[in-house]
């Protein structure tokens, strides 16, 4: 493969997080000034978009990779023959009355595998079918930024949480989504739950990069405070959480085919957008890079 000589341009999207990448072709291995430039778009705006992209299945692990070691989620079920485990589907299709994919991501705000000692640092996720009605794409994912939601905390409330680690639990995320009643990828099993057990995390982390600060909770994934009494730390949490997810810290992206989407779970939550469904058909691939611990 030639190395592409392209020049970037870097369009933010919204108020407090999201750029869209222009220039680069995700097809053609990147240099590494260009790679420099994305990685430094990531630091500064959380979410990147590059639209219109043509890219294999390897070439999406290859780019990946270039980020950190790729994970192996506890779920194989939906991977891509062929490719490394962590490559694996998000779609509602099905295919002789079986899910092709996972069909119930992101159904609630979260940041990705929180719950693990190396949470998942980086997603990317490539829009290869997108739902549509009347012309327009649905099933949209919204982002949002917990570096600005941290920084316009009162500093009462930074003195607060100043200190305080969350639980963090995969257990949590199943409960919801059964009591949701949007389970649909099976229950969770004893050798997931041995392999993620609840985690305490601090509830603020400071980014491994830039040292920016950002609340670690989300509605998704944490379901208690050490050291607080539940009823306590519930109210705390769903508060903070409505803060981290007001309008102004937010990115919703509308999807089209072609999409690629890389975002830093380490200063950001997101969620889906289930307005769809079947014969209306959303098909992306995903795959993640593991980071550090968080501190
Ligand atoms: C996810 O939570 O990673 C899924 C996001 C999406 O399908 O929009």
């Amino acid at each position: 493969m030639t190395e592409a000589a392209e020049s970037v341009e870097v369009v933010p999207l919204a108020e407090s997080l999201g750029a869209e990448i222009r220039g680069v072709d995700l097809a053609r291995v990147a240099g590494a000034h260009t790679m420099q430039s994305i990685k430094d778009a990531l630091n500064r705006y959380s979410v990147l978009v590059f639209r219109g992209q043509h890219i294999a299945q390897q070439r999406q692990v290859d780019f990946a990779a270039q980020f950190g070691p790729l994970r192996t989620p506890p779920i194989y079920k939906y991977g891509v023959e062929g490719h490394h485990p962590g490559l694996h589907m998000v779609s509602n299709v099905l295919h002789n009355d079986r899910q092709i994919g996972l069909a119930d991501a992101g159904v609630f705000w979260h940041s990705d595998a929180a719950y693990m000692e190396r949470p998942v640092m980086y997603t990317f996720l490539y829009a290869v079918e997108v739902p549509q009605t009347d012309g327009r794409s649905l099933g949209d994912t919204c982002f949002a930024s917990t570096a600005a939601a941290y920084d316009a905390l009162t500093p009462e409330m930074k003195r607060r949480i100043d200190g305080l680690r969350a639980v963090q639990s995969l257990r949590h995320k199943y409960e919801k989504k059964i009591a949701a009643g949007v389970l649909k990828r099976g229950e969770l099993t004893k050798e997931q739950q041995e392999k993620a057990p609840d985690r305490s995390q601090p509830m603020v982390r400071t980014h491994p990069v830039t040292g920016r600060k950002s609340l670690f909770i989300s509605e998704g994934h944490t379901c208690g405070i050490v050291g607080i009494p539940d009823i306590e730390a519930k109210t705390l949490l769903s508060e903070l959480c409505a803060f981290s997810t007001q309008p102004k810290f937010v990115y919703r992206h509308q999807w089209k085919v072609g999409d690629f989407v890389l975002w830093d779970n380490a200063t950001t939550l997101h969620k889906a957008t289930f307005d769809y469904k079947l014969p209306q058909r959303r098909l992306l691939y995903r795959c993640t890079v593991e980071g550090g611990p968080v501190f």
